[in-house]
């Protein structure tokens, strides 16, 4: 069965499950979002396309924008950025506190909230635009000019975020951060606005698939040995407290958002990309880890 008729099926098979989990109401942009929405697209390093649903509709990427703003920053500051931010999973929920207090204000790993805001603030230190430079290499890793701040959804964030404000407070006591609290804040609640499609979003991972080079243009944005690292974060990391079951079920590197989005990977061959805004207690998409399980049970396709 070719990859179309694949996702139609698991699209089909898992609308059984729609009310099983629950729409993110910490940002009340989010919370208005229609809950049954599906979207799969599947973008492979050859260049060919598979969507089905809601593929094409943009959506609240969130958390997996920290993927992105990594990727900018690592090239630019070097090995020195794991000085700053561990590798290691958390064990914990995204916006855990408690880590950063007896780790002295150094997050376990990129991708939970404190890592992602230590990211953040290096983009401001390495780039003279960091928005607008995250804005632009999202739109060339997609190849899609379309891609745009939800400045709503940002704001909405801005208004309730008391822990990310205190995640931030609590590193530059440690002196782990830079910049100013609010401009760090403001950058990090820009990124997580970024409004992309299921389709974008698999075409923009595609660069992760290929080893660092976005496939449609040839450039290289990372090198191997960076890819690989990335990846092994989306492996280890990618899913918070819920990345043992992710890499269990499903088999692949890959990344959340409480945007209901989740992209992952298969190296060297291409990027999948789910959208369902419904999440579990971890505060990752439910249905869009069961769209992925059945995608590497059917196809028999995994990293492992
Ligand atoms: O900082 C936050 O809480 C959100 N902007 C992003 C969190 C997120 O997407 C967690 N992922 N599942």
């Amino acid at each position: 069965m070719g990859y179309q008729n694949i996702i139609e099926e698991i699209a089909d098979t898992v609308k059984s499950l729609f009310g099983q989990g629950k729409v993110a109401d910490y940002i009340p942009a989010l919370a208005k979002v229609p809950p049954n929405k599906l979207g799969i697209a599947i973008e492979t390093i050859g260049g060919l396309s598979f969507c089905t649903g809601d593929a094409e509709e943009q959506f609240s990427i969130q958390s997996i924008s920290k993927v992105i703003a990594l990727a900018m920053a690592y090239p630019k500051v070097g090995e020195q950025l794991w000085e700053r931010v561990g590798i290691e999973p958390s064990g914990n929920p995204f916006n855990s506190l408690v880590q950063l207090e007896y780790e002295r204000g150094i997050p376990r790993n990129p991708f939970i909230n404190a890592g992602a805001l230590v990211i953040t603030d290096l983009l401001i230190e390495h780039f003279p635009q960091p928005k607008n430079d995250l804005l632009q290499l999202t739109r060339q890793l997609a190849q899609s000019d379309d891609i745009y701040y939800d400045y709503k959804v940002a704001a909405s964030e801005r208004e309730l975020g008391y822990t990310n404000a205190a995640l931030v407070n609590f590193m530059k006591s440690h002196y782990n951060i830079k910049a100013p609290v609010e401009n760090v804040l403001d950058v990090y609640f820009h990124q997580c606005s970024l409004a992309m499609s299921c389709r974008e979003l698999a075409r923009a991972f595609l660069m992760f698939a290929n080893h660092g080079i976005i496939p449609h243009s040839g450039e290289r944005i990372l090198t191997e040995s960076q890819a690989k690292r990335l990846n092994a974060l989306m492996l280890t990391c990618g899913f918070y407290d819920e990345a043992g079951e992710f890499a269990f079920r499903v088999g692949l590197p890959g990344k959340s958002g409480v945007g209901g989005g989740i992209v992952a990977v298969i190296p060297g061959e291409l990027a999948i990309a789910v959208w369902s805004p419904e999440l579990n207690e971890h505060g990752n998409s439910l249905v869009g880890i069961k769209v992925l399980e059945l995608f590497t049970t059917l196809t028999g396709k995994s990293i492992f």
